[in-house]
């Protein structure tokens, strides 16, 4: 069997080893990781998955985890020594008949990925980009950060005993996230500057060679997302849905469950695969503009948008992201900071919640459906990528018709503007301490219904 490798992405002939530290090909194009698997026949995929059905009951570690359960599909880091895992992945597919109806659709699913060890998505690759980490020798690890893959690195360096430094932009990181990276002990440095120029100095220190990078740029952190899709499918019985709907920032997470689906066809594992619908906010939208232009060149743009995780211009993972696109006959598209909100709001009455940036793909699915993209019988999963107390602010400030455009509080003094919430806040009530009073507020209440 042949071993895996670094390539650029998007061919070439140049190769390099999986243990060089790099980030970029020599023409500076971003870096995969070619795993040369090679098709399977129909016996050895069946024992394959039934290989992963044991493993559910198993009580070792690497079994445990979502991400290395499915280790067949990441030979890189053979031979799984060294290690660090929090038990990640195992995320819950929930249904969610109050977003489908909002949606227009039969039936919603949603895979939530704020339930892994950090709250987001950003566990799943950072297992395995600290794992190798940890292979190489780095005791130094660092990345930009809108406020997720940094609590998820300061928390996988703290459990591997490593120093993490991260780079976020001053001012614009929701708290829960800024309050994990402290306490799990990174050092912490606000740029004066936004998400995209953090990436760029992030990116140049680390190439000076002390400090390893650990954005999803680092192909090793593709990797460990791709299983965010395999776990999924496993959970569908391999069956896969019509579509997987996944918000769109960096574009690291779309590109990994391009690659994912790429791979489990070429290995003949399954034979159908979901069609891929990335949704990116109005105002932090490259893709999108590229994508309806149909010119497939980054126009970086200066993000704004109160999803603060994905307030970013100028993403890392354009490319790849546009390959899973065309690869799943997939679609891309933008939502209002309205939508969004509204659409949040709407995963919340379904019990679950979520950060801003996740309710996108509940928001961008019931724009597909009124545009007839997206059929109201079809099988939907969406990502939702982070926990809903990532960003308690925003979620109260929505709720308390407190929600403004623009995030700095001097600016609702003077007339900023307010997102609409559409009837769907849900304020919090000040009473008298009077049981009475109290009671009949409660049966006026329970009157009117949900
Ligand atoms: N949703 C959440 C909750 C995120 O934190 C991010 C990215 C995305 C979606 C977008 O994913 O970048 O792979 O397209 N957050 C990064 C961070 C950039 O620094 O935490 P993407």
């Amino acid at each position: 069997m042949k071993k895996p490798f670094l390539k650029a992405f998007g061919g070439g002939e140049k190769t390099y080893p999986i243990t060089e530290v790099r980030y970029r090909s020599d023409d500076g194009r971003t870096l995969e990781v070619d795993n040369c698997i090679g098709p399977l026949d129909v016996k050895s995929a069946a024992a394959l998955r039934l290989l992963f059905d044991k493993r559910l009951m198993s009580r070792k570690l690497l079994d445990r985890s979502g991400v290395w359960r499915y280790r067949e599909f990441l030979p890189a880091f053979r031979p799984f020594s060294d290690i660090v895992s929090m038990g990640e992945g195992n995320t819950t597919i929930f249904s969610m008949p109050k977003c489908a109806s909002y949606c227009g659709m039969d039936s919603l699913c949603a895979k939530h990925q704020g339930l892994n060890p950090s709250g987001s998505f950003k566990d799943n690759g950072m297992t395995t980009a600290v794992s190798m980490a940890q292979k190489l020798g780095a005791c130094m690890v660092a990345c930009a950060s809108t406020g997720n893959t940094s609590a998820s690195m300061a928390a996988y360096a703290a459990r591997a005993g490593m120093k993490s430094i991260v780079f976020i932009p001053d001012g614009q990181i929701a708290y829960g996230k800024l309050s994990q990276s402290l306490d799990y002990g990174a050092l912490t440095i606000q740029i004066a500057g936004d998400f995209d120029k953090a990436m760029e100095i992030v990116e140049e220190l680390c190439n000076r060679g002390s400090i390893y990078l650990l954005n999803s740029i680092n192909p090793f952190r593709i990797e460990g997302q791709k299983t965010i899709m395999i776990e999924m499918l496993h959970q569908l019985g391999w069956k896969a849905p019509d579509w997987v709907v996944v918000p769109g920032g960096n574009l690291g997470n779309s590109s990994s469950f391009g690659k994912a689906f790429d791979e489990m066809l070429k290995m003949k594992f399954i034979k159908k695969v979901p069609r891929i619908a990335i949704i990116q906010a109005q105002g932090a939208n490259p893709l999108y503009n590229s994508f309806i232009s149909g010119d497939r060149t980054l126009h970086p743009v200066h993000a704004n948008t109160r999803a603060t995780a994905i307030k970013i211009g100028n993403p890392v993972s354009f490319d790849k992201a546009l390959f899973a696109v065309d690869s799943t006959r997939g679609i891309v598209d933008q939502v209002s900071e309205e939508e969004i909100a509204i659409a949040k709001s709407m995963v919340g009455r379904d019990g679950i919640g979520s950060e801003p940036a996740s309710a996108t793909t509940v928001a961008g699915c019931k724009k597909l459906v009124e545009k007839g993209v997206i059929k109201k019988s079809d099988a939907v999963v969406c990502i939702l990528t982070g926990h809903l107390l990532k960003d308690p602010d925003y979620t109260v400030e929505f709720h308390r018709d407190e929600l403004f455009l623009d995030a700095d509080r001097k600016t609702t003094l003077s007339g900023a503007q307010r997102i609409n919430t559409g009837g769907c806040s849900n304020k919090p009530v000040k009473m008298p301490a009077d049981a009475n009073a109290i009671m009949k507020y409660i049966e006026k209440w329970a009157e009117k219904g949900s």
